[in-house]
């Protein structure tokens, strides 16, 4: 089945779902919510191939949706994509798109941890640098660190494209110990879940396209029908977060073997290096 964003030159038979219609249906929920959200994150894969043709279609998505959305990228992304189909700027760049801001009272702290042509993340030397420097500011504020990658949790070479690569996330753990973080919110891996990383509550949402069936683990990752968005409330107690599941009967989407996954990643990093 052929899935789109409508629009005849974005057909993509990639998608196990129709995330052009799941993405307005959410927005409007958003909209009609009471009282409304202070702001918005999308925590990356913002488009499945990170073409500029998909970053303005996401663009022209957004449009009249008037409230502060932060964003970060993630591994479908591409740094030049966002840059020119998203910013309209005139020219891309493959300098991470890192960032911060003070909304509502919070910093929001964002990091691309997007690794190009690679499916798990990372974060180079200088993206620390960013990250301290902005620690630094704001003492006064709660801080919420946005990554598409979340740490990583075990130490096992075969899964760690599901998160930050170990050597960064060993350091993004130095840094971050005895710092007051509210909370890290993240995307990637296509399912709810919720970890007390060395203190931190760590937020992956499950997002709009597939879930990861976590019944399944083993050599195999099993696409489900099932998406959400997650409703974030944060107290002087710590952050809340609810989940907004919409409906899904667990039908299941696709299978990809983890021997697959890696194939497919060299072969897409072979193709671009040639
Ligand atoms: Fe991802």
């Amino acid at each position: 089945m052929r899935r789109s964003c409508r629009s005849p030159e974005l057909q993509d038979d990639k998608l196990r779902s129709d995330t052009t219609t799941t993405l307005r249906t959410v927005l409007a929920m958003i909209r009609e919510m009471t009282p409304r959200p202070s702001f918005v994150i999308a925590s990356g894969d913002l488009t499945n191939h990170g073409d500029a043709a998909s970053f303005r279609a996401l663009g022209a998505m957004m449009e009249g949706f008037d409230i502060p959305v932060v964003w970060a990228l993630g591994n479908h992304d591409t740094r030049e994509g966002f840059h020119v189909g998203f910013l309209q700027a005139a020219d891309g760049t493959d300098k991470p798109h890192d960032h911060d801001k003070v909304i509502d009272g919070i910093h929001v702290i964002t990091l691309d941890t997007s690794n190009p042509l690679r499916i798990g993340g990372n974060l180079v030397p200088a993206q620390f640098d960013f990250l301290e420097a902005a620690l630094d500011t704001h003492s006064d504020l709660p801080k919420i660190i946005v990554m598409h990658h979340a740490p990583a949790l075990d130490a096992d070479p075969a899964w760690e494209w599901e998160g930050l690569s170990f050597t960064a996330t060993e350091r993004l753990a130095a840094l971050l110990k005895e710092r007051a973080i509210a909370g890290i919110l993240s995307g990637h891996i296509h399912q709810d879940r919720f970890t007390h990383w060395h203190g931190i509550p760590l937020v992956v949402g499950m997002g709009l396209h597939a879930a990861l069936d976590p019944l399944h683990s083993g050599d195999s990752i099993h696409s489900l029908q099932g998406t959400s968005f997650s409703l974030c409330a944060l107290r002087e107690s710590g952050l809340t977060v609810t989940c907004v599941p919409l409906p899904s009967d667990r039908r299941e989407l696709g299978v990809v073997t983890l021997d697959q996954l890696h194939a497919n990643e060299s072969a897409r990093a072979a193709l671009f290096a040639a």
